[in-house]
């Protein structure tokens, strides 16, 4: 319009972002409420938004989860047994008030993932012996004071070939270009897209068949995110929205095979893979890191 003004019909979409009809959202309200708004995430998207005690109570099991990884972050070493890996998680979670939450999680048998080279992810820690060259992520979710925090990190094993470099640099940018898409009014569609058009560019690709998630109040919670996308495609981002991002970045191809424990997930042409996590609050002008570490 000629003023400025956007004028706003009532069939358009409503500008406080619900993704519902103006008419059948804040028509007639001077500005839409975030009661409004929590009652409408949670019934439109089943998306529940945490209150700041319920993001203090995620903030400190996050800062377990990565106090957790720094105490794992020096035993990374060739000759260490990925079982070992799971002891050291398993013990420190338990001695500091919390439980793993992998363990028992819809039948894992273990505490923690560990997932070496051309495991993308779900690896079940055993026997496996990390070698030089390797590299081997480690993701954690612990349950503190029942709150849920989720992160993990790509380590290298001894000293790395230039492939294993490159894919764990490529999934860290990947993180960081994601993470960057997070804040009010951005989509969901926004922080894939990010992610995709990073990793495709360096030639890798992006797996499908997992996504970041929802967490906080529960292990995985809606809504999904995906690591791949289109600008302004999806849910709006709004303030106290609680989820991970997790890209997943293959040197290869982006096809993944499921091994038979039924948990161990591969890629299909047996390329490396690498992945970072980390668990994210939306704020008013972009995000915080509930699991903080610099990639
Ligand atoms: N931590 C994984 C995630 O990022 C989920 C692992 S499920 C498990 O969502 F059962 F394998 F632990
Ligand atoms: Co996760
Ligand atoms: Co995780």
């Amino acid at each position: 319009m000629k003023d400025g003004t956007v004028k706003v019909g009532r069939n358009d979409l409503c500008p406080c972002g619900s993704g519902l009809k103006y008419k059948k959202c804040c028509i007639g309200k001077s500005k839409p409420e975030p009661d409004d708004l929590t009652a409408l995430y949670a019934k439109k998207y089943r998306i529940r938004l945490k209150q700041e005690a319920d993001i203090q109570g995620i903030r400190e099991a996050g800062r377990l989860v990565i106090d957790t990884l720094d105490l794992v972050e020096p035993e990374i070493r060739p000759g260490i047994r990925t079982d070992e890996i799971n002891t050291l998680v398993h013990e420190y979670t338990i001695k500091h008030g919390a439980i793993p939450a992998p363990l028992n999680y819809r039948g894992f048998p273990k505490s923690v993932c560990v997932s070496v080279n051309e495991v993308i992810c779900h690896g079940i820690p055993g026997e496996r012996v990390l070698k030089d060259g390797d590299i081997v992520n480690v993701d954690i979710t612990s349950i503190l004071n029942r709150y849920y925090a989720d992160a993990s990190k790509t380590f290298f094993v001894g000293t790395p070939g230039s492939e294993a470099r490159k894919i764990v640099q490529v999934a860290k940018k990947c993180l960081d270009l994601g993470m960057s898409m997070v804040k009010p009014g951005n989509t969901i569609g926004d922080i894939g897209w990010a992610i995709q058009t990073h990793a495709e560019s360096k030639g890798c690709s992006v797996v499908r068949e997992f996504v970041g998630h929802g967490v906080g109040f529960d292990f995985h919670e809606p809504p999904q995110i995906p690591h791949f996308g289109r600008k302004g495609e999806g849910i709006r981002l709004i303030p106290s929205m609680v989820f991970t991002i997790e890209p997943m970045i293959n040197l290869g191809k982006k096809e993944l095979v499921v091994l038979s424990d039924k948990w161990t997930t591969v890629t299909k042409d047996r390329s490396l893979s690498a992945q970072f996590e980390q668990t994210l609050v939306v704020t008013d002008d972009g995000c915080e890191s509930l699991t903080p570490y610099e990639t």
